[in-house]
């Protein structure tokens, strides 16, 4: 793959050349199977969810995918690996179909491993990231492979926002009230103009995992950020937050009053959180729906399983009647 420093300085550069990919998570939500598979490994119908990431950076025409790894989690890195052997083998026995597969998570971006020594947080993963960026880069993406956010494109609406407003963009997302706790929650106010086709807003605080009654607003961060460089330089002037960890969000909040445009695009769409098994389990059932080859027996299956357990479970019937 061409490395992006060999690009001339006046040939078309995508608006984004790096995304960082946190993945040095412990995976605790998904033991035993995460003793020995990373949480990231784990296929949404067949397709590892850090490919799914590989795939959506580089439709946005990122070149480099900084994977940032606890060192015992390298073993994710292999998967961006040629595999030549097995893809020949397969080649050899008219399987092109899955010697393609073997091959595109490869052909797609060219994945770096950026070692995280200590779990201190999501803020300090960022951090560890900033040298797999060329000197020249202004902006980093930030995509959290526990967050599938579809339809695609969301990045490339948050790319337009930035041309327009400058700083740095991020993805909102609708909950209830009584899921703000979990996440990086926005306090908004209109934006100063619009970008055709997203609905925009600008940020003027930002707080992590609030209580309900703390919470500013129901717009939550999903994990989805365009960040300006200059996120590195906060996230080394924050101090331990949330859970005593160096939280991204606080960094962006540092920014923001220290005077950096910070909007968000909020998604119109829906979004999967596969940080979980009951995020997870969904997120195939959706996927494996969609599937050209199990989706029409996966619905028949499903609807079986789901009249099944309502004769044996009454209650979730009358409880689904009164919602
Ligand atoms: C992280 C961020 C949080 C954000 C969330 C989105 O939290 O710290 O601000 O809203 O991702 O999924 P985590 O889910 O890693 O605890």
């Amino acid at each position: 793959m061409q490395k992006s420093h060999d690009l001339a300085p006046d040939s078309a550069q995508p608006a984004v050349r790096t995304v960082v990919v946190p993945a040095a998570g412990m995976g605790t939500r998904f033991l035993p199977a995460t003793k020995t598979v990373p949480k990231e490994l784990l296929p949404v119908v067949d397709t590892p969810g850090i490919e799914l990431i590989a795939e959506e950076a580089a439709a946005l025409g990122a070149e480099r995918l900084a994977i940032v790894v606890a060192p015992e989690k390298q073993e994710i890195m292999r998967h961006f690996g040629e595999f030549s052997a097995l893809r020949n083998r397969l080649m050899e026995r008219g399987k092109d179909e899955q010697a393609e597969k073997v091959s595109r998570a490869n052909g797609l971006i060219h994945a770096v491993a950026v070692t995280q020594d200590e779990p201190l947080g999501l803020g300090h993963a960022v951090g560890c990231a900033e040298a797999a960026l060329d000197a020249e880069e202004d902006v980093v993406a930030v995509m959290l492979p526990d967050d599938l956010v579809l339809p695609a494109g969301v990045m490339e609406k948050m790319v337009r926002v930035r041309e327009e407003f400058g700083g740095s963009v991020l993805c909102a997302f609708n909950v209830t009230e009584d899921e703000v706790f979990n996440y990086g929650v926005f306090d908004v106010v209109p934006a100063d103009g619009d970008v055709a086709g997203v609905e925009v807003l600008k940020v003027r605080g930002m707080v992590e995992k609030p209580s309900k009654e703390e919470a500013p607003s129901t717009l939550v961060a999903t994990g989805r950020y365009l960040l300006d460089r200059a996120v590195f330089d906060a996230l080394t002037r924050i101090t331990p937050g949330k859970g005593g960890e160096l939280q991204l969000t606080d960094a962006i909040e540092l920014m923001i009053q220290e005077g950096h445009p910070v909007h968000v695009v909020v998604h119109d769409g829906k979004r999967h959180d596969l940080g979980n098994p009951g995020g997870y389990i969904p997120a195939n059932v959706d996927f494996g729906l969609r599937d050209e080859k199990y989706g029409p027996a996966l619905y028949t299956a499903i609807k079986q399983i789901i009249a099944d357990f309502e004769a044996e479970h009454p209650e979730v019937l009358a409880r689904g009647e009164q919602a």
